[in-house]
């Protein structure tokens, strides 16, 4: 039981109660926690302190009591102040957590988006210039990181304490997670979420650099190949080209400048070709058949990693509408 193991933390961590405030909004978190603590206690304690005090001055086992009962007149101008003050007080948490929610959950523009994909048993990392990491995690510090969370397999969940970050992998989802790291170092990352035997093992750290510091990280790590250049192989490697090029006799939708935009359906209405979309269109192409095209696309459940889908996904975000070799319906 010592702090060598890395996840216990040793005495004197324990003394200072919270974890390190190492990201952005860590203090205003604290913050809103310690005032949440102070609310509740206080309450506690006021309604104790009259319970102990009116059993006191109202005992029956006395001679005679020791106040005068009030009167049941008063209690209505009582029992309105007490709810008001009240609804008052859950009113301003109510405003308070709201504000902080959709502040850290709108999140700013972010200078990079990380994909990350939970499997059993480790965090797979992908880095925008393509570096990969596992169960490791560097970032640039006072930089916003955007982090595209997804699973390979079961719910995981990615938490990192000294960021008071916390969010559910879920597969077949993506989650936007931000975050902005404030110190250099190195912070712990647990997963959160019962995930199978080796759950207690699906840890790592986010190594958090100044941005000079993690340029020459990324420089260190040697040639590397963009996610989206990587999915424009895989677009042809797995035979998506084929029709979606309009090279072969299939009539497939045109894909450039897809992303963002509303796509009619067969089935009337639109959907918005989100990432979501994306990925639903690549593993049950049956779910949104677009209007004026044959519900033939094969599904490539099985055959594709999540890691392939978020790199496909990259490359069909990279393509502007104007790319007419993706155009059939412009080709002709
Ligand atoms: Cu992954 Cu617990």
């Amino acid at each position: 039981m010592s702090a060598e193991h890395g996840y216990l933390p040793d005495i004197q961590e324990g003394l200072k109660f919270f974890p390190e405030q190492a990201s952005s909004y860590a203090g205003e978190l604290d913050l809103f926690f310690i005032g949440l603590v102070v609310v509740c206690g206080f309450m506690t304690l006021l309604v104790f302190g009259l319970i102990v005090f009116f059993s006191y001055r109202y005992h029956a086992d006395r001679q005679k009591p020791r106040g005068k009962l009030p009167s049941a007149k008063s209690s209505h101008r009582i029992e309105l102040s007490v709810l008001g003050a009240m609804f008052v007080i859950f009113m301003g948490i109510f405003a308070w957590s709201t504000h902080l929610y959709l502040n850290i959950y709108r999140g700013p523009e972010a200078a990079m988006t990380i994909n990350v994909v939970g499997k059993q048993w480790m965090w797979k990392v992908q880095h925008p210039e393509g570096v990969r990491e596992i169960n490791t995690l560097h970032v640039p510090v006072g930089e916003t990181v955007e982090l595209r969370l997804t699973s390979e397999d079961v719910i995981h969940s990615f938490y990192v304490p000294d960021f008071r970050v916390k969010h559910d992998a879920v597969p077949g989802t993506y989650r936007k997670v931000w975050f902005e790291a404030t110190k250099p170092g190195e912070y712990r990352l647990f997963c959160a979420e019962y995930c199978g035997s080796y759950h207690s093992r699906m840890r790592g750290k986010i190594v958090a650099m100044q941005p000079a510091d993690y340029e020459r990280w990324l420089g260190d790590q040697g040639e590397q190949v963009a996610p989206e250049v990587q999915g424009a192989s895989l677009f042809r490697s797995y035979g998506c080209s084929g029709c979606h090029l309009g090279k072969s006799d299939v009539r497939a939708p045109s894909l450039a400048g897809v992303y963002g935009r509303p796509v009619p359906l067969a089935s009337g209405g639109t959907v918005m070709a989100d990432e979501a979309y994306l990925r639903d269109s690549i593993l049950q192409p049956q779910k949104h058949v677009v209007a004026g095209f044959a519900p033939i696309m094969p599904s490539y459940s099985g055959q594709i990693s999540e890691g392939e889908i978020l790199q496909i996904i990259a490359y069909l975000k990279s393509l502007q509408p104007e790319d007419q070799a993706l155009n059939p319906a412009a080709m002709t």
